[in-house]
């Protein structure tokens, strides 16, 4: 059977999955590849998920969410975010922050249509573009200020065929944050070039140095800002599968409701039933959750550089919840020597997978300019961030200095 039409083809599967396949072949690994925290959900989301299977809320719903959890959404947007025209009507429910990008880029984009994404940044922003017809180009962030951008450099990217900036601060992978300053400067260029901005939160609540600032909140910005949020690392909502964007333009809004509707038809009512219990709750854990991923980013950098003798090193990100690590090429070498695999950070990543059984991903799987670095995850329990360290000790223990 011939197959044709293949433009799916052209999307690539994030890395991530080959090191999930991976870390299934190791015994008792420690899993700091994945973007999970170790938290529960917090019990009002719990109690309000029992409730709505109790009381059969189980039906067929609006496919743009309940009306409670968009009231709920638009007065957090508003109140808690600083976006002062924030309105249900704007909000879209979606199967978590992943979906809601998949729907707006398919809203968005035209083939050919150029996104600018930092590089690195998060796989799946750069695989939704491409799904979409569009084409990501990626503008490099830089470690020595804080992984952040050099804004001439951005704009030299620009050309008549690009369409959208999309922005990750805090950002997945390296923890930089934008200052209010940055966000000010990406404004100028998105008003001067006729730009849309898609602003990427999920780690709105996981800011350790600076503060957050919500690019819609800027001055007259929200009109060509599409603000992507999601319940995942907010409130340790991962599974449930819990996100949404707010577009204030009616004609992008009633594109991506169609992407929305044939999609999921409606994101599943116990879900949204945890939403509004997430929402109505005490909001303590979400302070509760950035104090220990502190506690734990802490721990991880205070012993990494001693624990790996050298090979790993970085700064504290400001925000999110990886450690962004550079590897020192040469003391890798001695490790691992250069072999069939000629990129530096999948032959480290599976050197400390198959040696150390510590789960990791390779820099270069976030964007060319993420090569020669690490990601790992810190928000996994004290207990396996400790293991992952013994174990990166026992294994590099004077090794690389030999
Ligand atoms: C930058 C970024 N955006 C969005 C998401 C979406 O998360 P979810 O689909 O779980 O809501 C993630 C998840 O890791 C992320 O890292």
């Amino acid at each position: 059977m011939v197959i044709v039409g293949a433009s799916l083809d052209r999307v690539p599967f994030s890395g991530i999955i080959r090191i999930r396949d991976m870390m299934y072949s190791v015994p008792n690994p420690f899993r700091l590849d994945q973007g999970d925290v170790s938290f529960d959900v917090p019990a009002t989301a719990k109690a309000a998920m029992t409730r709505a299977i109790e009381e059969n809320q189980t039906h067929y719903l609006q496919t743009t969410g309940i009306p409670r959890l968009r009231n709920l959404i638009a007065a957090r947007l508003r109140e808690r975010n600083g976006i002062v025209e924030a309105d249900p009507e704007h909000i879209l429910v979606a199967n978590g922050g992943i979906h809601a990008l998949y729907c707006v880029c398919q809203a968005i984009l035209e083939p050919g249509d150029e996104v600018i994404i930092p590089d690195p940044a998060w796989p799946p922003a750069a695989g939704n573009i491409v799904a979409a017809g569009g084409v990501p180009v990626g503008c490099p962030l830089h470690e020595s200020i804080g992984w952040r951008y050099d804004f001439d450099e951005l704009e030299r990217l620009i050309t008549p065929r690009t369409r959208v900036l999309y922005v990750n601060s805090p950002n997945n992978p390296t923890g930089g944050v934008l200052t209010r300053g940055d966000l000010e400067r990406i404004a100028a260029i998105a008003r001067a070039h006729d730009l849309w901005i898609i602003a990427d939160e999920a780690y709105e609540d996981v800011v350790f140095d600076g503060e957050h600032v919500t690019m819609a909140s800027l001055p007259g910005l929200y009109d060509r800002t599409i603000s992507l949020h999601t319940f995942s690392k907010t409130y340790a909502m991962t599974g449930l599968r819990l996100g949404y964007v707010a577009i204030q333009n009616p004609v992008l809004r009633e594109r991506a409701k169609k992407v929305l509707f044939y999609s999921t038809s409606n994101v599943a009512s116990v879900v949204q039933y945890g939403g509004i219990g997430a929402l109505e709750g005490s909001q303590a854990c979400v302070d509760e959750f950035r104090q220990e991923l502190r506690e734990r980013r802490d721990l991880f950098y205070n012993a990494v550089a001693g624990a790996s003798s050298g090979v790993f090193s970085g700064r504290p990100p400001a925000g999110a919840f990886y450690a962004f690590l550079r590897i020192d090429r040469r003391l890798a070498d001695q490790l691992c020597p250069p072999s069939g695999e000629p990129s530096l950070s999948w032959r480290v990543a599976e050197y400390m997978i198959k040696s150390a059984r510590i789960g990791c991903v390779p820099g270069v799987d976030f964007g060319a300019n993420g090569e020669g670095y690490l990601r790992f995850c810190f928000a996994r329990s004290r207990a396996e961030l400790t293991g992952a360290l013994e174990s990166m000790k026992a294994l590099l223990a004077g090794k690389p200095a030999s």
